[in-house]
């Protein structure tokens, strides 16, 4: 059997590789051959990674909102990698702020948008070197939230749609390094971070004023209800358009991942005031 040794292997870097979709992800590739760079906040997160999917995989710890870390990250991949460079990298950390726009406090509003867009960015600037010495692959992890306004989850919605477009300009901009761009818009998958968002949204709730959450409460109690009764598919699904952007020769520009991410990109065509109805209806929520 021919094995590649890790200097032939192509060296992608996975951020927020700890779980879900990042886990699935660093396995799925592991198993294709690639050089695995698994971004973790925790270290032992890593030593996880490398017990359950391979001892080939590389933890390194990653927080794409702390610059200091990003630069940590890079020497050791740069000084690992060396002259091949980085083939590529896939922007996967995120996390959900959930609820209401009036009842989320701007300090979860900015945490929202420093994970899910200003990290992306940070990450992608400091990394181009090394991608542009292999002509690498970037793959940005947005969601269907990202093409329609998911009313209660506005703020996730707004930082999606930021990453959209900035990975839309993104692509354009490195054609003539010839660096491809994809966007995978997962739909609804099994991971922990419906969890961690809702854990957090009860905790920013406490210090709301009774009034204001009861007027919202009839709308939450009918979006927890439908958000626990919608189909979530495997994470590894994900992995599979990630893999399919960095190993084709034709990277798509945007991968719909999941059973109803289809239905959801047509939404878009449609009026306004019809797809605000359509969506409410699909929640559940009563309007007058
Ligand atoms: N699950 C879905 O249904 C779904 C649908 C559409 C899009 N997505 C997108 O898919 C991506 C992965 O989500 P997931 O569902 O796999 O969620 P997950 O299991 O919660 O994984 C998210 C990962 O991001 C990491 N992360 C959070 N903040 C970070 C930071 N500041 N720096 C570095 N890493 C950070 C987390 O690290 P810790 O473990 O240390 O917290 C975790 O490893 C996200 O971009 C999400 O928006 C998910």
């Amino acid at each position: 059997m021919v094995t590649m040794t890790q200097a032939q292997r192509k060296a992608v870097l996975i951020t927020g590789a700890a779980g879900g979709i990042g886990t699935a992800t660093a396995r799925q590739l592991d198993n294709l051959g690639f050089q695995i760079f698994a971004g973790v906040r925790k270290f032992s997160d890593g030593e996880r990674l490398q017990r359950e999917i391979s001892a080939q995989i590389t933890p390194v710890e990653l927080d794409i909102t702390d610059e200091a870390s990003i630069i940590q990250a890079v020497e050791t991949i740069s000084e690992a990698v060396g002259e091949k460079g980085l083939y590529g990298l896939v922007n996967n950390a995120g996390m959900i702020v959930e609820g209401p726009i009036e009842l989320v406090p701007i300090k979860e509003v900015r945490k929202q948008f420093d994970v899910n867009v200003i990290g992306h960015i940070a990450v992608t600037q400091v990394f181009l070197p090394l991608l542009r010495k292999a002509q690498g692959h970037i793959v940005n992890i947005s969601a269907p939230t990202g093409q329609v306004a998911f009313p209660y989850l506005g703020v996730l919605s707004a930082s999606k749609a930021a990453l959209e477009f900035m990975t839309d300009a993104l692509r354009s901009e490195l054609r003539p390094f010839k660096i491809s761009v994809s966007i995978v818009e997962p739909g609804a998958m099994r991971t922990e971070i419906f969890k961690k968002s809702a854990v957090s949204a009860q905790q920013f709730r406490q210090g709301l004023p009774g009034e204001l959450l009861k007027l919202y409460a009839p709308a939450l109690d009918a979006v927890a209800k439908a958000s626990a009764n919608q189909y979530m598919d495997s994470p590894d699904v994900v992995g599979t358009s990630i893999a399919h952007a960095l190993i084709s020769r034709h990277p798509k520009t945007r991968y719909l991942a999941g059973r109803g991410t289809g239905m959801i990109s047509l939404l878009r065509l449609l009026p306004d005031r019809m797809r605000d109805g359509l969506l409410l209806r699909a929640l559940g929520v009563a309007t007058n």
